[in-house]
């Protein structure tokens, strides 16, 4: 028996939701490219639930069911305000989402029927939670969200207080779409992993975001604004970088285990970059990033993947730093309880080997002896 250290290269499951061959990603086959262009968030997840577009009254009828889930049990807000107001995000996020479990009384339900239902609920939960979180650490009550507003509508009128406006909008719902699937990835394998002994959905969300929240992961996000805002501006980009690289630092939001010539969600996000730069007028931060990419590719080759302008774009939301890897679950979500669905659907305990590396032979040595 030998390990391939990181299962790289290992096929572990087969799966209909999400591939990605040739460099090429696609949701249920349709190319990324055009569901950045043309779907949104809401129709995505409906995609992946599914497997397939939905009509226009079944995006109604989705859309009507997750106005009815956003509200959160008043003792998941009440255990909230108990939580450490500098608490890390993706921690309070994750046990957030357990606690939900605890109010759910079709928890435990496995049917078919129930798991969907408790995928598109929790769906709707995840963005109150995490606006409810970032409110109350700022000593500002929770916004109750509204009905008949997008996912990314509803979590930004719930982070600010104020209707957002439409572009911040058209930006977030295109971000979400990028980050709704993708094959299995290290949070999704986790969330699989956990269901595969027929434990219950939330359990593994939990593990999902436990997975998520390392910075190797989603956590590279706010790893590329914490190096952005370390560099300050365009002029020490060349120094720092350039010192990071002769450190063999790694470089936050680049390379990938599976792409080795470019992430296909990163060009989208560069662009809205750009874009979102151009309307406030402030560039520095995408000027500053493109610098970055132009140094980090030349020199090592490395593309920037999904994470390196989220950075960017979040942060001319005036999104909170913290909160780019729980925007990443919120969407995320999507493309594990599909996943999950899936792994109910057909399942076998996930139960690998190890290669043993450890002594061999060894005998007990009674304690007075040792
Ligand atoms: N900066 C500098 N060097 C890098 C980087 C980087 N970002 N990524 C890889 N390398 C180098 C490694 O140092 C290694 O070099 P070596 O062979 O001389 O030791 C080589 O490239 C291979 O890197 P590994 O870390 O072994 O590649 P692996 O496939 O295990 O890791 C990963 C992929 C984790 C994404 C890695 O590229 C990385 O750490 N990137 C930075 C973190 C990041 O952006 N993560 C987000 C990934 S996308 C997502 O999860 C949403």
């Amino acid at each position: 028996m030998t390990a391939t250290k990181g299962l790289e290269g290992i096929v572990a499951t087969t799966s209909s939701i999400s591939s990605i061959i040739d460099g090429v990603l696609t949701y249920r086959g349709i190319d990324i490219d055009e569901l950045a262009e043309h779907a949104s968030f809401e129709e995505v997840a409906y995609l992946l639930w599914y497997g397939k577009l939905p009509s226009q009254s079944e995006l109604n009828g989705l859309r009507k069911e997750l106005d009815a889930y956003a509200s959160v049990p008043a003792e998941v807000i009440e255990a909230i305000r108990l939580y450490p107001k500098d608490t890390n995000t993706m921690a309070a996020l994750r046990t957030a989402v357990s606690s939900l479990a605890l109010y759910d009384e079709a928890a435990g339900d496995m049917s078919a029927e129930a798991n969907l239902k408790k995928a598109i609920k929790l769906q709707a939960q995840l963005p109150t939670v995490v606006a409810a979180f970032s409110r109350i650490r700022e000593g500002k009550e929770p916004i109750a969200p509204k009905s008949g507003v997008s996912i990314a509508h509803n979590f930004l009128y719930m982070l600010n207080g104020e209707e957002p406006d439409e572009v911040a909008v058209k930006a977030l719902d295109q971000a979400l779409v990028l980050h709704a699937d993708h094959e299995l990835n290290a949070s999704t394998f986790a969330a699989r992993v956990t269901v595969a002994t027929l434990s219950d959905i939330y359990s593994g969300v939990t593990s999902a975001i436990g997975a998520l929240k390392g910075p190797l992961h989603g956590g590279a996000n706010e790893a590329v604004m914490v190096m952005l805002e370390e560099i300050g501006s365009l002029d020490r980009v060349e120094s720092i970088i350039q010192d990071k690289l002769n450190n063999k630092e790694k470089i936050m939001g680049f390379g990938h285990r599976v792409y080795k010539n470019g992430d296909p969600r990163a060009k989208h996000l560069q662009k809205m970059s750009r874009e979102l730069g151009k309307l406030t007028g402030n560039m520095e931060l995408y000027e500053m990033s493109v610098k970055i990419e132009d140094i980090v590719t030349g020199q090592k080759g490395l593309k920037p993947n999904v994470d390196f302008y989220s950075a960017s774009v979040y942060t001319t939301l005036k999104i909170a730093r913290d909160l780019f890897t729980p925007i990443f679950a919120i969407s995320r979500l999507s493309g594990w309880t599909a996943h999950i669905l899936e792994q109910y659907e057909n399942n076998r305990l996930i139960r690998p080997r190890a290669e043993y590396t450890g002594p061999s032979s060894a005998r007990y040595i009674p304690i007075n002896e040792r």
